[in-house]
């Protein structure tokens, strides 16, 4: 039997506080992403989060609604999963479940920073040099998934979309 179930919901705000803050560390507020969530929402569609049998949060996921120029986007993230149960597949099954949610029609490109290694394995690829955060990112660490012909074209400013909600 799997060790934890994925769940269509978020997480109480309490509990994904303190998964975050022990994933992510307290500087988390400083990164770049966070400045596509200031004045955002979370697409409440598409938050999932991995519980044990007891209810336990291990891990969570969510979208933000953003454009990538004039191109409706979604960002991915915060995706974590609690220190303790890493390695056994949560992040992976939050991933393939979540973007398996997603509305490609509405949303055809999904962006994310992270770890290119981590994130090929469900389709993920940089990003064209074009694309650009509204602060400082390794562009070897800005990765898009969507079509061929969506991606190959992207370009300019990534901004929130809180209209898209
Ligand atoms: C990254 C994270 C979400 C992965 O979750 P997870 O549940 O441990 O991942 P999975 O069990 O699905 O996958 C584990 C595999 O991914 C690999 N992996 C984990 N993080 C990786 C990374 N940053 N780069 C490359 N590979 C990575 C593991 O080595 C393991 O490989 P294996 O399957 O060959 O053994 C989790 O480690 C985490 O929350 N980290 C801290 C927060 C973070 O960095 N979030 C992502 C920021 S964009």
């Amino acid at each position: 039997m799997k060790p934890f179930d994925i769940i269509s919901s978020s997480p109480d705000a309490a509990s994904l506080t303190r998964l975050l803050d022990l994933c992510f560390g307290p500087g988390r507020h400083a990164r770049t992403a966070e400045r596509l969530r200031e004045g955002n929402r979370a697409m409440a569609d598409y938050d999932f989060c991995a519980q044990s049998a007891d209810g336990t949060l291990l891990g969570s996921i969510s979208f933000w609604p953003i454009y990538i120029g004039q191109s409706p986007a979604l960002l991915l993230g915060p995706l974590a999963v609690h220190p303790e149960h890493q390695g056994v597949g949560i992040g992976e099954h939050l991933m393939q479940t979540a973007l398996a949610a997603v509305d490609a029609k509405r949303f055809p490109i999904v962006l994310l920073v992270g770890d290119l290694p981590y994130y090929e394995r469900v389709g993920f690829a940089v990003a064209p040099p074009a694309v650009r955060l509204p602060g400082p990112v390794d562009p070897a660490r800005l990765l898009v998934k969507g079509g061929h012909a969506e991606c190959a074209d992207l370009a300019g400013l990534v901004r929130p979309a809180p209209e898209l909600c």
